[in-house]
């Protein structure tokens, strides 16, 4: 049984996900056996006491630097005993002393279809308003590794979406959350934990 720690920032909607995932036997061979929260208050922290997690959380605003924070999140990691971590709207970008200690066990998810209208400063609602202002008619989300670069990890699972015209950011990012990112990020959790996922020349495959 893997240990999976789960790095969330708001409202935590693909936590949850994640969650009932765990519990309908979606994900197999893994469980969440810690939350670890970039600010105090958000409503993900709450998701997971409703389900017993235990929780922590490490102000991003009590680290002067990215370096001093991923130091903090890494020990974090290690005494967790962390063999899958996953940010779920995860806001702050980490170092590279974490994604090398934990290379290919850092999932994330994003709201686009990687290569677009991703890196550095495409988070949240910002990320779909870049896609509405250029007029793309399909998004979708992008499950990936982490790497050291933002976004640029293998890329492990992907689903589009149709953009509409009256999409506004909130509708599109909606769409793509139903229909993609809560059930292909519980799907890639789950083959990451079964040891289905392997790597042929930095490219990411499902066995
Ligand atoms: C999700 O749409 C996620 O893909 C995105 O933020 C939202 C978090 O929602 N993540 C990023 O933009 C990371 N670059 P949630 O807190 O309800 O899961």
């Amino acid at each position: 049984m893997k240990n999976i720690v789960v790095l969330v920032s708001g409202g935590g909607t693909n936590l949850q996900a994640l969650i009932d995932a765990e519990k309908s036997g979606i994900i197999k061979n893994g469980r969440i056996t810690c939350v670890i929260a970039s600010k105090e208050g958000v409503y993900a922290l709450e998701r997971a006491k409703n389900n017993d997690i235990p929780t922590r959380v490490i102000p991003r605003k009590d680290y002067a630097d990215s370096v001093s924070y991923s130091k903090a999140i890494l020990e974090a990691l290690n005494e967790e005993k962390a063999d899958l971590v996953v940010l779920a709207g995860f806001m702050t970008i980490l170092d590279k002393c974490v994604t090398s200690a934990y290379a290919y066990k850092i999932i994330n998810v994003h709201p686009a279809l990687i290569p677009s209208f991703c890196g550095e400063g495409f988070y949240g609602l910002k990320v779909h308003e870049a896609a509405l202002a250029y007029g793309v008619k399909v998004s979708g989300a992008t499950i990936h590794f982490v790497n050291e670069e933002a976004d640029a990890g293998a890329i492990i699972l992907q689903g589009t979406v149709n953009v509409e015209r009256d999409d506004t950011p909130e509708i599109l990012q909606r769409r793509i959350m139903e229909n993609v990112e809560w059930k292909l990020l519980p799907q890639a959790v789950s083959l990451f934990c079964q040891d289905r996922i392997e790597i042929v020349d930095g490219k990411a495959y499902v066995k």
